[in-house]
């Protein structure tokens, strides 16, 4: 990024870099249409001290109040990203952006909250969570934690309990893949899963066999197949499909609910398609690189432009993305996330001789409103409704923050973004704010601009510039026994019951 810190060290933008000072707690949107997942109307929108105070037509306000005209623009609820990875240590790298630039980037995109994943220190989820804790010291929005399960033991165990009675977390991620570092094996998911069950902690699952994809890198390699390109021939779909069946399958025979993060292909698709079919609580998470981009960059010969699209899972053939778009249309999926993990073109290097040194991961915390909105509601795919539920609504609720979040309500928080769909944006690491030096995105022009973000009752965003200050950012606390648990215990009940009497036999 061209974008550096102020002087002062607290302001951020382009034109115009100032010293952030808190301007009036008092703020009217007018004239706008406010849009949440339940209902679109005409109406103002009042705030006061971080929160919104009044939703309806015609509000008269004072001369301290600042005032903002959404006259033809959409007033929705800020965008929450339900998967972050910022200042993550990761394949031999730190990820650029901390919690203040990631933050700083997804306010200037309309995000104002997201939920990163602290990832424990040796295993340990108190150090984890310590160091995440001092990681977001920093933080100019509000975000929460998911916590990363890597080995099992009865301290996890326990600390799972201390994660969620008492420090906020109610969601624990598995990963399936990345062999030798945080994989981990069915036993310990076994395990995960019933220890999530009686905590009302949601598991989610990084869906890919990982040792399979260990195959298949030996296969690339030896074939001579060393550039980014055998990143996504080493792990084709069919491993992510084997995985997110398995992983399915489990949660079922624990009976749990399960969230699956980064859904990308079809296979994934279809198997959650299967399980939501009959009645089993999955959820699954798309993500903006998976929905609007395809492969075909891997294939391109300059080694930095196709490293920059490395991920895992892999973004797949075209039909793939198609396929995932339908799927969020219709409530198959049900949120997008980013996956937003970001390593300069130095780090991607890496694995110039070897793909399986780059680390994985793109850019996307600051794009994924626009994205989504181009994509999905001016392509004709969904309504603003759906687009809010996407981006922000249903997010709050499976983290079980809704309507403190992902809502224009009276008594929400004050996270508020002015869309004009007259407006275009255009996509450029020479004007985002992330600080990685490339973007995955580079170029897309498209319509629906982000004009103005308000975090915590506070314009952060306005005229293209950022008003941040370090340390603003809350953390937000989040309740087990989301409303997925609902009727958990009723089925559990019943299927005891259905169980015949054990058969009496005369030699036992
Ligand atoms: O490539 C990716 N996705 N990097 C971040 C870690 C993960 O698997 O979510
Ligand atoms: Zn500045
Ligand atoms: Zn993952
Ligand atoms: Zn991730």
């Amino acid at each position: 990024s061209n974008h550096q810190f102020c002087e002062a060290g607290i302001g951020y933008g382009e034109s115009q870099c100032g010293i952030y000072s808190s301007s009036s707690t008092k703020l009217l949107i007018k004239g706008g249409t406010v849009v949440n997942a339940h209902l679109q109307e005409l109406a103002d929108v009042y705030v006061e001290d971080g929160i919104i105070v009044a939703v309806k037509p015609n509000i008269i306000v004072g001369d301290d109040v600042t005032v903002l005209d959404a006259s033809g623009k959409f007033v929705m609820p800020g965008g929450i990203d339900p998967h972050t990875h910022l200042a993550m240590d990761f394949m031999a790298s730190q990820t650029v952006d901390d919690f203040f630039s990631g933050q700083a980037a997804a306010l200037a995109g309309g995000t104002t909250m997201h939920i990163d994943f602290a990832i424990p220190v040796n295993g340990n989820l108190m150090a984890g969570f310590q160091a995440y804790q001092n990681k977001a010291k920093v933080s100019c929005m509000d975000y929460g934690f998911h916590m990363a399960i890597t080995k099992w033991d009865d301290l996890v165990s326990r600390d799972m309990e201390i994660m969620v009675k008492e420090k906020g977390i109610n969601s624990f991620k598995f990963f399936m893949a990345y062999k030798g570092a945080v994989m981990v094996n069915d036993d310990l998911i076994l395990e995960g899963l019933k220890r999530c069950k009686s905590l009302g902690a949601l598991a989610m699952v990084h869906a890919e066999n990982g040792d399979a994809v260990v195959e298949g890198q030996k296969k690339m390699i030896e074939l001579g197949i060393t550039g980014p390109e055998g990143h996504a021939l080493s792990r084709p779909p069919v491993l992510e499909g084997e995985a997110t069946a398995r992983a399915i399958r489990l949660a079922s025979f624990v009976n749990t609910p399960l969230y699956v993060v980064h859904v990308m292909s079809i296979d994934a698709l279809e198997e959650i398609a299967k399980a939501r079919n009959s009645g089993q609580k999955v959820i699954g998470e798309p993500v903006v690189s998976g929905l609007v981009l395809d492969d075909s960059e891997l294939w391109n010969p300059d080694f930095i432009t196709a490293a920059k699209y490395v991920m895992s899972p892999p973004i797949r053939a075209s039909g793939h993305a198609k396929a995932l778009q339908a799927a969020l249309s219709t409530g198959l999926l049900q949120l997008v996330g980013t996956d937003h993990c970001v390593f300069n073109s130095t780090q991607k290097s890496l694995g110039i001789d070897d793909f399986r040194k780059i680390p994985n991961g793109v850019n996307g915390i600051e794009e994924r409103m626009h994205l989504v909105w181009d994509t999905m509601v001016e392509s004709g795919q969904i309504s603003a409704t759906d687009y809010v539920r996407l981006t922000s609504t249903e997010c709050a609720r499976i983290f079980n923050i809704y309507p403190r979040k992902g809502a224009i309500l009276a008594g929400s928080d004050a996270d508020i973004i002015i869309l004009n769909p007259n407006s275009s944006f255009e996509i450029s690491s020479s004007s985002h704010h992330s600080r990685i030096d490339t973007n995955i995105y580079e170029g897309w022009r498209g319509k629906g601009k982000v004009e103005v973000t308000i975090a915590g009752g506070r314009v952060v965003w306005e005229n293209d510039e950022l008003k941040v200050v370090p340390g603003s950012g809350k953390y937000i606390e989040m309740p087990p026994f989301n409303y997925l648990f609902n009727g958990i215990e009723k089925a559990d009940a019943r299927y005891l019951s259905s169980l015949r009497a054990p058969v009496k036999r005369s030699n036992s």
